[in-house]
């Protein structure tokens, strides 16, 4: 084929790329005008249930909190147990000369009932050689295997059940040699450990597979009574279950001693946003939560209905959430509570939420609202809040105790997001005397 053929076809293939990811991004029926976004009033995280104000921190920590954090439980995401007894850690293996030598590559198992044929999940983790430990570290879980976060042969490939994705060399719903690194840009490994950080990451499937089986599969079942058979309308749904897989790794950062387990931050893209900040406010043990375009039942509030409606995304995935989220469909104005007050769960600790300019599918202005609307928890607990309530240009962070930035492009996860989260980090975990 003549090159310049060949460079046509590149072309048009390529817009036909953007195209389909963004019909993919902004699905139709769904609102994307703002004019359209209907008059709403949030509930106030200051107020009690019983319609008394609060003005102290005091009040806060043992009146108010505690009532949110019910509500999220038996209306949004669902109760999640705590500990499992017997849960076990293997270190399966430790290689200190990965990464051409720059890295040490360690890989854990964790046997949640302590045996080897129950539920299990395989943590990664990178650290930086040459710095002296224990190591800050960021945890996410990942969408498709932790061998696709970066080309290391060394990674084991994953035997679990993953999501159709015939570009990510998945064949009958498991990952091939073909699926290494595939989502290596996801995860900018050279400069979190440059800038002297670990990297912990998890596949989510190990904790819960990411299909709607009625709770057969993953980790629900370790936990019935009984009798049961499925969650009940107000036990945890997958992201409940996501977010609680991220404590059980905060439960073994605490055995390791290279680990700063003080200075975890915890992070996660679009539904895996929405399980960070979930597993942020329910385990105050994360020192920094990151939600990166995590939308609906995320950092968006749901009561703007723009993009991605509590309707569509219960309609859609009718797992990820409690029996209960689903009253709420199209009637969001009933919700007890909205999404800032998932982000005020959080206060004292920074968090930080990003969000991209084309993905209008999680609403980026109702992600920085929700931000900036748990501000005034953020300030009674003493913290500086959100230094705008304004929503910042494009490429224009806040920094402050509630950081925010918007940047151009798609619903994805970047180098320049990972700065900034580096940024943020930085600032607020490396503060003298931390
Ligand atoms: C879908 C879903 C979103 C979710 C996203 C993702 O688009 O509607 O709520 O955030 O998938 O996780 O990639």
């Amino acid at each position: 084929m003549p090159s310049q053929t060949k460079s046509i076809l590149r072309t048009t293939m390529f817009s036909l790329a953007i195209f389909v990811a963004t019909v993919e991004a902004q699905p139709e029926g769904s609102n994307y005008s703002e004019a359209k976004v209907p008059a709403y009033n949030l509930p106030n995280s200051l107020v009690l249930s019983d319609g008394i104000k609060i003005t102290t921190a005091e009040a806060w920590w043992e009146q108010r909190r505690p009532e949110i954090l019910e509500l999220f439980e038996k209306q949004v995401y669902g109760k999640a147990p705590g500990k499992p007894e017997g849960m076990r850690f293997e270190t399966k293996s430790v290689d200190d000369g990965a990464l051409g030598g720059h890295a040490t590559r360690k890989e854990v198992i964790v046997y949640f009932s302590g045996e080897e044929n129950g539920p299990k999940m395989e943590i990664l983790i990178y650290q930086p050689n040459g710095i002296s430990k224990p190591v800050p570290t960021f945890v996410g879980l990942n969408f498709n295997g932790n061998h696709t976060i970066h080309q290391d042969p060394d990674i084991t490939l994953s035997q679990e059940w993953m999501r159709a994705n015939e570009q990510y060399g998945i064949v009958n719903h498991r990952a091939t040699e073909a699926s290494r690194g595939v989502s290596a840009t996801r995860w900018s490994i050279k400069r979190i450990l440059e800038r002297g950080y670990g990297l912990a990451t998890i596949y989510y499937g190990d904790i819960d597979p990411d299909f709607h089986d009625g709770f057969k599969n993953g980790v629900h079942p370790l936990f019935y009574r009984e009798g049961q058979t499925e969650p009940a309308a107000d036990e945890w749904g997958s992201i409940a279950a996501w977010a609680w897989g991220l404590s059980r790794a905060l439960d073994y950062f605490e055995t390791d001693d290279d680990i700063d387990h003080n200075r975890v931050v915890v992070l996660g893209h679009s539904r895996l946003g929405k399980t960070a900040l979930w597993a942020g406010a329910r385990d105050q043990r994360f020192a920094l939560v990151i939600s990166n375009n995590s939308g609906c039942g995320g950092a968006a509030l749901s009561r703007r209905r723009f993009g991605e409606t509590v309707e569509r995304i219960n309609t859609s995935f009718p797992h990820w959430f409690c029996g209960n989220f689903k009253q709420y469909n199209d009637r969001e104005d009933t919700l007890p509570v909205d999404q800032h007050m998932l982000i005020a769960l959080i206060a004292p600790r920074p968090v930080y939420v990003a969000s991209a300019a084309k993905d209008l599918w999680a609403d980026p202005r109702g992600e920085f609202l929700a931000a900036r609307h748990a501000d005034p928890v953020y300030r009674l607990l003493g913290t500086d809040g959100i230094a705008s309530i304004e929503m910042p240009e494009l490429n224009q962070p806040i920094m402050s105790t509630i950081g925010y930035h918007i940047r151009p492009g798609e619903h994805n996860v970047t180098d320049y997001d990972w700065e900034r989260f580096m940024d943020f980090a930085d600032r607020h975990l490396r503060k003298q005397g931390k």
